[in-house]
């Protein structure tokens, strides 16, 4: 219980789709339901950072209180963690400009998200370039001391680092260095067509669509045109990539033996795929769907979480203000 007191673990996580598919939460959100257990968590629902992507207020209220249900129907329990909406604690922004006061501007310009902003849109607002600052500011805010991110996040972390340090050698020993929590292990998952599972491709599966759906869309995974009696590669196959995830060892290796020894369509891989993937997940999509139906639940689960996150964000930024010499004059 001591080690429960001494870390606090956060992550955010954009609403930025109407829904979150498998490459999510293999990929970010389950680990976060591990890390519930060991440490305290806050998992903060990044409103404020998807607005620099998504402008219609209807479809971003919609998008949060959906990834609210989906981390409670994966197994986030409001009692291990706090579950909250960025936007419920507007300190945030208070404190997004008092580091962005000791951000320096080469470090935003050489930011990766900005550069694959800047590759993919003729205008890019400049909430794109703020955007590593207001993540900073999320982080330490909470006073986290350890935060999980995918590969591509760790450039925010060093900023986040970085401008915490610069911030401490200015005023003193306000904030922690966080660390970064980076899963190799995982590793991009693959969508129905090889490349990485994104809601950008349209190649994904996604988390709580009805069985039917699942079905259909793995029987649509890209193979090699192998017959049936061709000896086939586990390694290689799609189909068998994903199945790692689900299947336990010995299934593993009874689904890869039956791969080399040839005499097995795809279409039955592709079965064993979809039943895995169906025991994992049915349970959490009857929960999901009974939350949505819920929507005044959900509301008060965001509710319970702002008002812990306030609390905490309220001590921060007592010592943040007196820091910096705003708040009481004498
Ligand atoms: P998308 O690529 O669909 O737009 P996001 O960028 O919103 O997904 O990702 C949200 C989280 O899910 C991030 O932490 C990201 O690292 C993780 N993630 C998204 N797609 C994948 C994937 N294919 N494999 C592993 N992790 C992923
Ligand atoms: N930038 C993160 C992403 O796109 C989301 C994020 C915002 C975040 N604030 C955070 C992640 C704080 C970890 C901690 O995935």
């Amino acid at each position: 219980m001591a080690e429960k007191k001494r870390e606090l673990v956060l992550s955010g996580v954009q609403p930025s789709a109407a829904q979150v598919h498998l490459g999510n939460y293999l990929g970010a959100m389950k680990r976060f339901v591990t890390l519930s257990q060991q440490y305290d968590t806050i998992v903060c629902i990044v409103d404020l950072h998807a607005l620099t992507t998504v402008w219609d207020a209807q479809a971003l209220r919609e998008n949060t209180v959906s990834l609210a249900a989906a981390y409670l129907a994966i197994g986030m329990e409001p009692s291990r963690a706090i579950i909250f909406r960025q936007s419920d604690v507007a300190e945030v922004c208070e404190l997004t400009w008092y580091l962005a006061c000791q951000f320096p501007l080469g470090l935003l310009e050489r930011a990766t998200s900005l550069k694959d902003a800047k590759a993919k849109a003729k205008v890019v607002n400049s909430g794109l370039m703020y955007y590593p600052v207001l993540m900073a500011a999320d982080i330490l805010l909470y006073r986290s001391t350890k935060v999980p991110v995918g590969a591509d996040q760790k450039q925010h972390l060093e900023m986040t680092r970085e401008v915490a340090q610069k911030f401490n050698n200015a005023y003193g020993d306000v904030f922690p260095l966080p660390e970064p929590l980076i899963e190799e292990d995982t590793g991009v998952i693959v969508g129905l067509d090889g490349r990485k599972m994104s809601k950008s491709y349209d190649n994904y599966i996604g988390l709580f669509e009805d069985s039917k759906k699942v079905r259909k869309k793995v029987m649509k995974i890209v193979t090699d045109s192998k017959s049936v009696e061709d000896e086939k590669d586990p390694d290689t196959c799609n189909v068998f990539t994903l199945y790692k995830f689900f299947a336990s060892q010995q299934e593993q290796a009874a689904l890869a033996e039956k791969y080399r020894a040839g005499g097995m369509g795809y279409g039955e891989a592709k079965q064993a795929l979809f039943e895995s993937i169906e025991r994992e997940i049915s349970p959490m999509r009857d929960k999901y769907n009974d939350l949505m139906s819920r929507p005044d639940d959900l509301r008060d689960v965001l509710a319970d979480g702002a008002r812990r996150a306030r609390e905490i964000a309220g001590v921060t930024m007592a010592s943040v203000r007196e820091a910096v010499g705003v708040g009481s004059i004498l």
